[in-house]
């Protein structure tokens, strides 16, 4: 990641159990309906479509994260989230781009998330890794009530011809 802002000592890896209470926290600052503890739990232990991932310091302090399932060709991003005063530093465009990179490598040829259409920081994130709006799920959220906008990339890389790149 070329990113100043990203600070060199920051790794991605694979979230772990040991990780959920320190997720939940965050989790907890980011959602009006946040993911409880047990569902960070169910998906790392009980879904085998499920593809965690956290961003640490040197500490080993978590700093974001991001949940997935990987299905057949499809990678859907269930979750991603930033700890409010680590926000802003690309941790969340590199925990994206982690995950869309290996679900390339895992032959899938799209990703798709929702967001709410009223979350704008969320939403210039994703744009910015080129997805683009391909649906609208009206009145899917609650709490408070907003629609989901579709979002999908296409992971298919392409030469310089526009064909396929094997
Ligand atoms: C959305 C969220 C994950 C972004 O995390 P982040 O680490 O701060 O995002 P990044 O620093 O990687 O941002 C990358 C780009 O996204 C866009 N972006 C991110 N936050 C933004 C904001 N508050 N306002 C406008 N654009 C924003 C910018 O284009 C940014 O690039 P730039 O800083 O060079 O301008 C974070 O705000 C968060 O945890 N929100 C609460 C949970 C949430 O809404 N998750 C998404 C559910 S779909």
């Amino acid at each position: 990641m070329e990113d100043d802002r990203l600070l060199n000592s920051i790794t991605i890896r694979p979230m772990q159990e040991s990780d959920i209470d320190a997720a939940f926290a965050i989790e907890s600052q980011s959602y009006s309906l946040p993911w409880s503890a047990k569902s960070f739990r169910y998906e790392l232990t009980q879904s085998p479509a499920s593809r965690l991932f956290a961003a640490v310091d040197d500490h080993n302090e978590i700093l974001g994260y991001i949940a997935t399932w990987l299905i057949e060709d499809e990678l859907h991003i269930n979750n991603i989230a930033v700890s409010p005063p680590h926000r802003r530093r690309h941790i969340a465009a590199a925990l994206l781009e982690h995950v869309l990179a290996g679900a390339r490598h895992a032959s899938a040829k799209i990703a798709t998330l929702e967001v709410r259409r009223s979350n704008e920081a969320a939403i210039a994130l994703y744009l910015g890794q080129g997805f683009l709006q391909t649906g609208l799920r009206p009145v899917y959220y609650q709490d408070p009530t907003d629609d989901a906008l579709i979002l999908s990339k296409s992971l298919i890389e392409l030469d310089n011809n526009g064909r396929r790149r094997l």
